[in-house]
């Protein structure tokens, strides 16, 4: 990714973001396309977060859903859209304040007519704090920004507070899947999980962990990473 410049997270009326978000909201201009997508058809598609405080997120999709499903920071949505496709009884809600991914992503919900996803356009947060208890079943942390020197570390998605409220949104036998290409944030993310006490790391065999599983996409990211010679780690836990 290009280098983050810091911005305050802008939130919809009565719904302000805490602290700072470190990232961009915006890139290059959107094609118009993408620009009478974002206009025309995310209004439809964005999470309300006091009707998800009130009714939860299973009340968010037009049918019935199976699970619901969370992605923090989807990118481009090529993760979030494969999984929304191959699972099409499960609703899916993705979070990613950086409007070109927005875009991408709802091309590819048009271009396939996926039926089953909800946007939350701003910083994962605010959304994490207006689930309900044991309201997911699988979140997907792929990537998030490094943020390796030392004294940016405190940037990081994962922190003591959000391994906290993962815990308490996920259902008892939920999913938290992870990627990174950082080997530090790996480190960083076990030791998080490790001292709240409340997920189970599944891998059993290095493989587990260093090859990433047949029901788990890649994503643009991720082939970054890869072509730049980095190697992946794939960390699959479930909340005790
Ligand atoms: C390194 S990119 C990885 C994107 C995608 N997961 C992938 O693997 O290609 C990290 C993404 O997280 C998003 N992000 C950063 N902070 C976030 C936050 N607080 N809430 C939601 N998304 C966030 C960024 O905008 C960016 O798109």
């Amino acid at each position: 990714m290009s280098k983050p410049m810091t911005t305050k997270a802008q939130a919809a009326p009565g719904e302000r973001s805490r602290g700072q978000l470190f990232g961009r909201r915006k890139g290059h201009r959107l094609r118009p396309r993408q620009l009478r997508l974002v206009e025309e058809m995310l209004p439809g598609l964005r999470v309300c977060l006091d009707g998800l405080r009130a009714h939860g997120p299973a009340a968010l999709f037009d049918r019935p859903v199976r699970e619901v499903w969370l992605e923090i920071g989807f990118g481009g949505g090529e993760h979030l859209a494969w999984q929304a496709a191959h699972n099409r009884d499960i609703g899916m809600i993705g979070a990613e304040p950086f409007v070109n991914g927005v875009a991408k992503l709802l091309a590819a919900i048009e271009d396939e007519g996926l039926g089953n996803i909800r946007i939350h356009d701003d910083d994962a947060r605010p959304l994490l704090e207006a689930l309900p208890d044991n309201s997911l079943d699988r979140v997907f942390v792929l990537f998030p920004d490094p943020w390796p020197k030392a004294r940016h570390r405190k940037r990081r998605f994962v922190s003591h507070e959000t391994v906290g409220e993962l815990h308490r949104i996920l259902r008892p036998g939920g999913t938290l899947r992870f990627a990174s290409d950082i080997a530090d944030y790996v480190r960083w993310t076990l030791a998080h999980i490790r001292a709240h006490g409340g997920f189970e790391w599944t891998a059993e065999h290095p493989r587990d962990w260093r090859e990433r599983p047949r029901d788990w996409p890649g994503t643009r990211y991720e082939a970054k990473a890869r072509g730049a010679g980095r190697r992946c780690a794939y960390l699959s836990f479930r909340r005790a």
